[in-house]
């Protein structure tokens, strides 16, 4: 019997040390520990030993259970650190690998323009208008004294939807609509940037969509010279203070007198090169002294009350600041063009 129980504990810990995983070793601990087990059977066999040798045999039987216990205890623990291993392996990081880029969007070259314009007349008094982009006829030309069939209304083609619904043609209806909201009450002093749209054919220089800034001020004793001094403090603040402006008289319906204005050219500094095609000057923007008509339609008196108005190309602006020689790179969402601006 002595036999019997070494061989026992010498093959339940073999077994047990074979086992590869936790069913294996549950098996090994069913098979040797169980109740069906040949450990249960020796010791349901001591009732026929002796009384001398029934203690030895106990004995021995219990230190055997103690050792397949204790081996199936410590080889748990083996097999549940090598489960806990593997899983630490699986799911290792490793911080050594360098990062998925992240792709950050920046602000369109334009939208950085149109901010840095704000900015600078927002310092001045101004307040930021907007007006809708599908306009009626009666905003974007008869409250800009460009009654049906005036001739004027050639100089912008325009994209119709029907006969009294139109894509604006320029972001002055705007100033019509300031006026109304105000209802004669002064000062006005408005800055309006949006997008405006023309039948035109699309080159390096033309787009049948474009971005203007519309300006309006209206007040007791508003005069040519605020204008003037409005634009060039504008100027020497968007492109430097050894800025100068000219202003070259033009004709638009709903200014009057009205003038086209020129700053000092930014490439060449006024001495003449190709940009400025050897003038020295830029035009940059259209601007006036609001009609009285314009006035009158929208609620104001002329007789009270006088303004000044101007109108600018943003993308003229921004092509010159940025040296960009074709105006379509701002409308065709190309990444390799947008991306140049993102510390601009
Ligand atoms: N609306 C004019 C244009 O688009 C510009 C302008 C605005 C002129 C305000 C005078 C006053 O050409």
């Amino acid at each position: 019997m002595k036999e019997q129980l070494t061989a026992l504990r010498d093959e339940a810990i073999a077994v047990i040390h074979a086992a590869k995983n936790m069913n294996e070793l549950n098996e090994a601990r069913v098979k040797y520990l169980g109740k069906k087990g040949p450990l249960t059977e020796i010791l349901r066999g001591m009732g026929k030993l002796s009384a001398e040798e029934r203690p030895v045999i106990g004995q021995m039987a219990n230190d055997v259970r103690a050792a397949i216990e204790s081996t199936l205890e410590r080889k748990k623990e083996e097999l549940e650190r090598e489960v806990l291993q593997k899983k630490l392996m699986s799911e290792t990081i490793d911080v050594t690998l360098p990062g998925r880029p992240v792709h950050f969007g920046n602000r369109h070259p334009l939208t950085k323009v149109i901010e840095e314009i704000e900015d600078i007349f927002i310092a001045m008094g101004f307040e930021v208008a907007e007006g809708p982009e599908v306009e009626t006829d009666y905003y974007n030309f008869e409250a800009l004294n460009l009654p049906k069939n005036h001739p004027a209304r050639d100089m912008q083609d325009s994209f119709y939807i029907t006969d009294e619904i139109l894509m604006r043609t320029h972001t002055s209806p705007v100033q019509a609509r300031t006026m109304e909201r105000k209802q004669g009450e002064v000062p006005v002093k408005i800055i309006c940037p949006g997008k405006v749209y023309r039948r035109d054919d699309d080159d390096a220089t033309h787009s049948h969509m474009f971005t203007q800034i519309e300006g309006l001020v209206v007040d007791k004793g508003i005069r040519m010279s605020d204008l003037k001094g409005t634009l060039l403090a504008f100027a020497k603040q968007m492109f430097g203070e050894n800025q100068r402006i000219r202003l070259r008289p033009s004709f638009f319906p709903f200014t009057e007198p009205s003038a086209e204005v020129d700053i000092s050219c930014v490439i060449c500094n006024g001495v003449g090169c190709r940009v400025c095609k050897e003038t020295g000057w830029l035009e940059i923007l259209g601007a006036g002294m609001v009609h009285p008509k314009v006035l009158e339609m929208s609620g104001y008196d002329s007789e009270k009350v006088t303004g000044f108005a101007f109108g600018m190309g943003v993308e003229r602006i921004a092509l010159l600041k940025y040296g960009i020689e074709d105006i379509r790179h701002f409308y065709q969402s190309d990444l390799r063009f947008l991306k140049q601006f993102s510390r601009v």
